[in-house]
């Protein structure tokens, strides 16, 4: 059977105005990664990271899904089943434009975590005050509910489950700094490389010098752009039965 895995990163929500990590003025331009987003940090300084999370809470209120969350999002209905969407992306956009099954490979912005039982809970946009209890057991030890750099992503045992079972995988708005995105696509007859920007590949020892030469299609446009050829390339290889 057809399915199609989806792996998106932080270009799919630029186009709602949440600024991206690594382009131009991303947002490891503007903090120190190692001090807002990994262990070492979290230790070093909880509330200095706790802020910069809820400061990323509170903006995330008034940001939109854009066209391509939408398309995205009505995949789901339009191929029930047949679809997994794993997300890098901690926003809530996704779900704000209706869809309900995305993986989230690093976690949530609108929840907390529990770090005695781990469990999460919703807070939404507010920000973390230190005064909740996690609802599960009582603990006043929380978190953010987001993988730092230093830790295990638990989620990513999906993305081996996706590859194994898909026979078609697209890449959104992912420069592949942190899931290589090279090593999937070899792994697929179809795929789709979506970014308005060539990546080149990093490594010398590779006879290839662009992302995009290991993937079947590129469309190389911004994400709410480029869902029609998406779309298109979707259809035919959903309707195609070998
Ligand atoms: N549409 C599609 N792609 C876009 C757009 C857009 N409008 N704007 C930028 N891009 C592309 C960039 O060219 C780049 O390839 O999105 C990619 C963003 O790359 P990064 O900023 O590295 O973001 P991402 O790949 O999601 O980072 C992965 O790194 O810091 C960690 O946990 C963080 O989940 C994040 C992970």
């Amino acid at each position: 059977m057809k399915k199609v895995m989806i792996l998106s990163g932080a270009g799919l929500s630029a186009e709602s105005g949440i600024c991206t990590f690594r382009d131009h003025d991303g947002l490891w331009e503007n903090h120190d990664v190692m001090e807002v987003c990994s262990t070492q940090g979290w230790v070093k300084d909880r509330q200095k990271v706790s802020n910069f999370y809820n400061d990323r809470r509170r903006d995330l209120e008034f940001k939109e899904p854009n066209h391509a969350h939408k398309i995205l999002a009505g995949l789901e209905e339009a191929y029930r089943g047949r679809i997994i969407h794993l997300t890098q992306n901690i926003d809530n956009l996704m779900e704000k434009a209706g869809a309900k099954d995305v993986i989230h490979l690093h976690g949530t912005l609108t929840d907390l975590r529990c770090e005695a039982c781990t469990g999460t809970f919703p807070v939404g946009y507010a920000p973390q005050e230190g005064h909740e209890t996690c609802p599960h057991c009582g603990n006043k030890r929380l978190r953010h509910n987001v993988v730092m750099f230093g830790e295990a992503a638990p989620e990513y045992s999906q993305l081996h489950q996706a590859i194994r079972h898909c026979t078609l995988f697209i890449t959104i708005g992912t420069s592949g700094a942190v899931i290589d995105i090279v090593p999937i696509a070899k792994e697929f007859k179809h795929s789709i490389l979506i970014d308005p920007k060539r990546q080149k590949i990093a490594s010398i020892y590779d006879p290839k010098s662009y992302i995009d030469e290991y993937f079947e299609h590129f469309i190389q446009k911004k994400a709410g752009e480029s869902m029609d050829d998406m779309m298109a390339i979707i259809r035919e290889h959903m309707a195609d039965r070998f």
